[in-house]
């Protein structure tokens, strides 16, 4: 079935002195949501930023504010996020052993509410929670740093949540190793929201954002060609 591809750029591959104009550039050049990449240092083995840097991208955005959490314990920081202007936040499952309270305790707070699974975590762990979510994440890397190789098993990962999302309203993404040469198998497997950093950010600056908008529509065409939804 070929779905409308979604690209959501992520920050983390940006230049961390230039946020604002970074994400002014992208949006300019084609991207849908901005995807941004918190990390503690304990969830994952990389620090990057929290709800204060949140709050100050916020203006700039003109899409959505994709917040994925690579945080452990989630829970004490979902207000500050979603105060700071998140429009999804996104929390791992294996972040701690209340998901199902941290997804409705997203949804309280005011956004939407995404569910993300480690390369090591079965699909049909999300089973229990498909009624709590507005988008699944899966990482088709390990979480913590940009530039990694796309993990081809997830591709199995992929498809299965895809049959489990039936026709729910929930976004399916895939975080991680997003290419011109992996979209076509991501898209097919039924992904609609594609990450991407350093396939995006590649080749471009705030001074010369061409390339961020080729490397978009390279992505984007790649997946929707091999599904049919190319215009
Ligand atoms: C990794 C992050 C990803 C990463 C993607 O922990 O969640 O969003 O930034 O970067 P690339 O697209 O370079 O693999
Ligand atoms: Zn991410």
């Amino acid at each position: 079935m070929s779905r409308p591809i979604k690209i959501a750029p992520s920050i983390l591959s940006a230049d961390f002195a230039d946020f604002g104009r970074e994400i002014q550039a992208i949006e300019a050049q084609g991207a849908d949501w901005v995807h941004v990449d918190v990390m503690d240092g304990h969830f994952v083995p990389n620090l990057t930023f929290g709800p204060p840097l949140c709050a100050a991208i916020r203006p700039h955005i003109k899409t959505v504010m994709d917040v994925h959490l690579m945080i452990a314990p989630v829970d004490p920081y979902i207000d500050a996020f979603a105060k700071a202007g998140a429009d999804i936040i996104t929390a791992h499952l294996e972040a701690g052993p209340h998901i199902h309270r941290t997804l409705q305790a997203i949804r309280a707070a005011g956004c939407k509410a995404g569910l993300a699974l480690n390369p090591g975590t079965a699909p049909q762990a999300a089973a229990p929670l498909m009624d709590m979510v507005d988008l699944i994440c899966v990482m088709t890397v390990n979480p913590g740093f940009g530039g990694q190789s796309f993990i081809e098993s997830q591709l199995n990962t992929i498809a299965a949540l895809r049959a489990m999302i039936g026709d729910r309203p929930i976004h399916l993404q895939v975080d991680g190793g997003v290419t011109p040469d992996t979209a076509p198998r991501i898209a097919m497997a039924g992904a609609d929201v594609l990450v991407a950093g350093s396939a995006v950010f590649r080749g471009g600056s705030v001074a010369d954002p061409a390339p961020y908008g080729a490397n978009i529509r390279a992505i984007r065409a790649a997946a929707e060609t091999a599904t049919g939804a190319a215009a």
